[in-house]
């Protein structure tokens, strides 16, 4: 727990602290979801018109205590429906300035990369965006690289867009660099749209959700304190006004250097090493060391920025003495990593509260063999 006049220590606090302590921090929401309510909502979403959709697809996804992956992995919305939702949540994304100004409280969200099931583990154990949940107290923000790498980028897209269409006030949306089709054809959603919507849906329904990709704001500030985006700020990015200024419909391809280094770039292997290095990620990528951090937040007046991009093994980690956090949702990345995956609930006052998730252990039965396998037919059906 950090005061906001201590943010010069911010990051030997969130240090000091134990994960232990973390994790009874968080022992607080317990929403539940009955089966009730799940049930008459649906009944009155049964409609199709585009009003009812993203009702629809939240009653269907938002269930943070016995969501369960689809058998038979078939995807509930045809490609007319994801277009209606993409054109819905476009409208608002169209309307939003590149860089979101948003109050606190906010709860921050990393990397989910497709994997849902983190994504409901943290709702239901971090509270979740309804008028059940905490949606009228705390607003949610997410960093980006909701696609790719994971078995359900479909779920995870169209929840988050459902969300923001439901709370567009509330619910926040920036783009990450996995939200640009030359990279989700090539690292899993793109495959994902075909085998679950057939091949001329599928593909139709991933050009569409890519063209939304464009209009998504770039970075978030928080009580004009503290910076949010997806990389970080790389060698070209000095002040706010820089991302500011960058106009939407945008794709990686215009080489906007700004675009490149704010989804991209990465801070420098450790505090010792400043300045900008060549990035492994690829040619023309860079790491930026704790100066260039340090000198972007006294230009920008500016006491953090909080960034997603890189998996890191405690689903947060401080950088530059505390004035940068990496922050990653998704836990057990990519079923290897063995990292946990964390949310930052930035509270009135800038305190910044950690809240935790660990891997699940293995499934002991195979998805074919498992008792859940009854319940993922029931919840077919009603699609
Ligand atoms: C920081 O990274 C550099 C470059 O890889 C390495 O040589 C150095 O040992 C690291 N320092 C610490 C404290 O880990």
């Amino acid at each position: 727990v950090v005061a906001k006049e201590a943010v010069g220590d911010l990051g030997c606090l969130v240090r000091q602290l134990s994960l232990d302590q973390f994790e009874n921090e968080s022992r607080r929401m317990h929403p539940a979801n009955n089966d009730q309510s799940y049930s008459s909502k649906k009944a009155l979403n049964r409609q199709r018109s585009p009003q009812g959709l993203h009702k629809k697809v939240i009653s269907l996804l938002l269930r943070p205590r016995n969501w369960n992956a689809p058998a038979d992995r078939t995807f509930f919305l045809d490609s007319y429906e994801v277009g209606e939702l993409c054109y819905a949540a476009e409208q608002i994304f169209m309307q939003e300035p590149t860089v979101l100004q948003l109050k606190a409280p906010v709860k921050v969200f990393g990397d989910l990369h497709g994997q849902f099931g983190d994504l409901m583990r943290l709702f239901d154990e971090y509270g979740y965006p309804s008028t059940a949940g905490d949606i009228t107290y705390i607003d949610y923000l997410f960093l980006g690289d909701y696609v790719d790498r994971g078995q359900h980028s479909l779920e995870t897209i169209t929840l988050l867009l459902a969300l923001k269409i439901e709370y567009p006030e509330h619910v926040h949306l920036i783009r990450g660099n996995h939200e640009a089709a030359d990279i989700n054809a090539l690292f899993g959603f793109r495959l994902e749209c075909i085998e679950r919507m057939g091949e001329s849906d599928g593909i139709w329904a991933w050009t569409r959700f890519n063209q939304l990709f464009n209009y998504l704001p770039l970075a978030a500030m928080i009580e004009k304190k503290i910076i949010c985006m997806h990389g970080g700020i790389g060698r070209s990015i000095n002040s706010v006004e820089q991302i500011e200024k960058i106009e939407r419909p945008i794709t990686m391809d215009v080489g906007s250097i700004v675009l490149m280094d704010l989804l991209w770039s990465d801070p420098t292997e450790n505090d010792s090493v400043e300045g900008l290095r060549p990035n492994a990620r690829g040619p023309g990528l860079v790491t930026f060391g704790p100066d260039r951090v340090a000198e972007f937040c006294k230009r920008n007046k500016l006491q953090l920025i909080i960034r997603a991009h890189e998996c890191v093994m405690d689903g947060f980690e401080r950088f530059a003495h505390g004035q940068l956090i990496t922050l990653f949702s998704a836990t057990n990345y990519c079923g290897t990593a063995n990292n946990a995956g964390a949310i930052l609930v930035v509270g009135r006052g800038l305190v910044i509260v950690p809240k935790l998730i660990h891997p699940l252990p293995p499934p002991v039965n195979s998805p074919e063999s498992s008792p859940e396998r009854a319940m993922d037919a029931t919840w077919m059906q009603g699609t």
